[in-house]
Formats: C-alpha cells, structure tokens, sequence
C-alpha cells in the first residue's frame, strides 16, 4: 500500500444485515467444522430497520493486529469462526484504489494488512433473539465490500454459513432458502432467495420476547447432542424436511397463508419434539411460551383456518405471523390480553417496532389493556387467566431486505481517524 507523502490512512466500510427466522428449521451438522447441515431450511428475514446489526471494517497499515469490538465492548477474534471468516474473506480480497485520497491497496497487501471490526445490534442481545445470524452476515457482508471481493451473494453466504449456519440465510432479503448441498467441501452448501420482499407485504411479524431467567442450551451444542442421540431427527431429516420443503416453496411462491402457516408450526414443532428426543432431552419452550402456542391453536381452530403461524427457535421467544393487518390487530388483542405488562412498564416500551399495529387494535394507553375483554373462543372456558410480565416486550415487524452498504459516514462505527470506535 502507498499514499503520496503521508503512510497513515484509514479505509472503511459499513454495512447493515438483517435476522432471519426460519420456517422450516435447520438443526443437526453433518460437517461440523464446515458448518453443513443435514437438512435444507427455509427463512423470512426480518426487517433490519427494527432487528439488525451494523458492522463497520476498517484497514490501515498502522494497525498491529485484527481486532474486534461488539456492542461497544473488544472481543477476542481468536475463535475459529471467527478466523474461518476472515481467512476465506482475505483469499478472495482484490485490488482496492481511492484516487482522490491517493491509497491503493493491492491484492497480495491484504495478507499482511490488519483490520477493526465494530459491529452493534439494534436489539437487546439479552432477549435471546438470533443475534449471531445477523451479526455474522454482517462481517462477512462488510468484510467483502472492504477487500472488494467480486463473487456473488450465494458464494458469500457459503463463507457466512462457516460463522453460524442460519446467518448464511441472512445475505439475502425476503424469502430464503438454505440449500444443504452435497460437496464434502461444502463449496454448495449456501444460500438462495426464493422471492424477494416485495413479493409477499402483506405478511406481519410479531415477536413475544418471553421473561426467562434460564440459561438455555447453546444451538452448536444443541445440535450435536440431537443428532448424537435422537433416533427421531433422521426420520426428520430424511424424510419430513424434504416433503416440507418442497410444499414450503409452493405455498411461499402462491402466498398460501393456509398452507404456509401448517407447514411453519409443525416444523417448529417438530424441532421442538427432536429437542425432547435428545439424551438428556433440552426444553427451549417455557409455559409461557406453550401458552402462546394454547392461545393460537384455539383461535385458528375457532375460525376453522389459520389466523397466525407460530415459530420458535432455540428459546422460549414466540415468533407469530400473521397473513395481514386486520388479523395482526386481532392477534395483539388476544396477546394483551393474555400477557399485560408489568405495572412498571409502559406501553412505548411494551410494543415497540411497528406501533401502528396497537392503533389497528384499539390499544393506545395501558387503561386500554387492563379493560380488553377476553377473545370469544376462551370467553366461555373459566377460568381465563391474565399472565402479567409473563411477556418482557413485543416487537412488531414484517419480511424486510438483504444487507446493504451504508455510504452515509456519520453512521460508521470506527473513527476515520484513528480507525478506533467512536
Ligand atoms: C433453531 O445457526 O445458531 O435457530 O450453525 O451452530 O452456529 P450454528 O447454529 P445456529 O442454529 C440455528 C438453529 C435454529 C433454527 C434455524 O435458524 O434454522
């Protein structure tokens, strides 16, 4: 690298990656260093503007070593998700010129060249939602704007994947699927997107972030132990994930709510069951969030065809979609009025992201909640109960875009000076 007179710069990149949540679950490795699952899976990403992580990369040739903060805070990159990442990035570095600040950064530079990382959630790490899809996506993402890295989304996301599975799901907006592959390299294994954003608006997400004060089993661990030990996930794996699959994508592509939401809670529920069938058996789900799962069930079997679809991952955090606004309105009604909030809370805080939906509902104060009259298809089963704090907060969503490059400087995470954070 060179620069006319001066040797100190600083070049940057910021970039912007969404969360997933996955409809038809991947869980179980077949590869556990390449990160190869053993079952295709199938994603919505969320809207980054409520759930995301932005990630700045800068490189200078006064810096002595590669080095990580998140959340504010440094973090060893020693991991080796983290060097896997980073390594199959830098092979795949080119040329990099800025004529108006006179540096060039050539090709086999790279090797020698040390990078800061600086990357924040917009949401609570604490709340148990996937942080480490975004936030992988998102250093991979940002990393290959930075080394100017030429091959396409798909390939990125093989690279993603070796930080966390699901965050390969993350490299693209919309609708997403992760194709297993067959490649023992793994070269196949990657991302793709079945329909874009706008293909589907109508869609609302909405996510209890459920009290816990449990520790919950990691998904790495998790996984391992499932495929160690349950006889279930390969009848799973083999046999109801491909069908699901297949009929997953058809109802996707004819925005068959129906079908779509059929498919997403018995996959959720059947990653749940392969979870009871490990050895020890692992609980991610709490009473809270089988009560959410109750509460559905019992609407959409009232109305005789389903109002919402539930989803959960590896924690007690109900994920809820609903095929339209109207239905979402009625959902939080119901949602209130199971789950009000503490005394203490107020409602900006209780229902945050998209707020217009608490409109829609007829909810605008607290005095609005405690006065909400019990849905009709439990109004005539006593005794309803009212779980109060039994749901932390809820945040109102929908299927939102891919990463994205963000060029507006002010929002960089590292001083361009001194390529320290902010
Ligand atoms: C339950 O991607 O977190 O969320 O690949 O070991 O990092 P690693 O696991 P991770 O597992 C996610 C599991 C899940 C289901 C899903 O997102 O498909």
């Amino acid at each position: 690298a060179e620069k006319g007179s001066e040797s100190e710069w600083v070049v940057m990149a910021t970039g912007r990656s969404p969360t997933n949540i996955a409809v038809i679950k991947y869980w179980g490795k077949r590869d556990e260093d390449l990160i190869l699952p053993i079952n295709d899976s199938i994603s919505l990403t969320l809207d980054p503007l409520h759930l995301s992580a932005t990630t700045t990369a800068a490189v200078s040739p006064t810096f002595s070593r590669d080095r990580m903060w998140l959340n504010g805070k440094e973090i060893p990159l020693s991991g080796e998700r983290y060097q896997k990442c980073l390594r199959e990035i830098r092979k795949r570095a080119n040329e990099v010129s800025d004529e108006k600040k006179r540096i060039k950064i050539k090709k086999e530079d790279w090797d020698r060249l040390h990078v800061h990382i600086s990357s924040y959630n917009n949401f609570p790490t604490a709340a148990g939602l996937a942080s480490s899809a975004a936030g992988f996506a998102c250093l991979v993402f940002t990393l290959a704007k930075l080394m100017n890295v030429k091959e396409d989304l798909g390939q990125i996301s093989s690279i993603a994947r070796q930080g966390s599975g699901s965050a390969c799901r993350s490299l693209f907006g919309g609708f997403v699927k992760w194709t297993m592959g067959n490649n023992a390299d793994g070269s196949d294994s990657l991302a793709i997107q079945l329909a874009d954003e706008e293909h589907w608006t109508d869609l609302v997400v909405i996510i209890a972030v459920v009290s816990s004060k449990q520790k919950e089993t990691s998904s790495t661990s998790g996984m391992r132990e499932t495929v160690q030990t349950s006889a279930l996930i390969k009848h799973r794996a083999e046999t109801v994930v491909p069908a699901r699959v297949l009929k997953m994508e058809e109802a996707i592509a004819n925005r068959d709510f129906a079908s779509f939401a059929k498919l997403a809670c018995a996959d959720s529920n059947q990653f749940h069951a392969v979870c009871l069938d490990t050895s020890p058996p692992i609980f991610y789900m709490n009473d809270t969030s089988h009560r959410i799962i109750n509460l559905v069930e019992k609407w959409n079997h009232s109305e005789g065809t389903p109002q919402v679809a539930y989803t959960f991952d590896a924690g007690p955090n109900a994920v809820l979609i609903s095929p339209n606004r109207k239905t979402a309105a009625l959902l939080m009604q119901r949602l209130l009025y199971q789950f009000p909030p503490n005394q203490e809370s107020d409602l900006t805080s209780f229902v945050v992201g998209d707020k217009s939906i608490l409109q829609d509902a007829g909810v605008t104060s607290m005095k609005d909640i405690e006065n909400l009259e019990p849905p009709p298809e439990i109004k005539d089963k006593v005794p309803h109960q009212r779980f109060t704090g039994d749901v932390s907060y809820f945040i109102c969503t929908r299927v939102g875009s891919g990463p994205k490059v963000l060029t507006d400087e002010t929002l960089a995470l590292l001083d361009p000076v001194t390529g320290l954070p902010k």
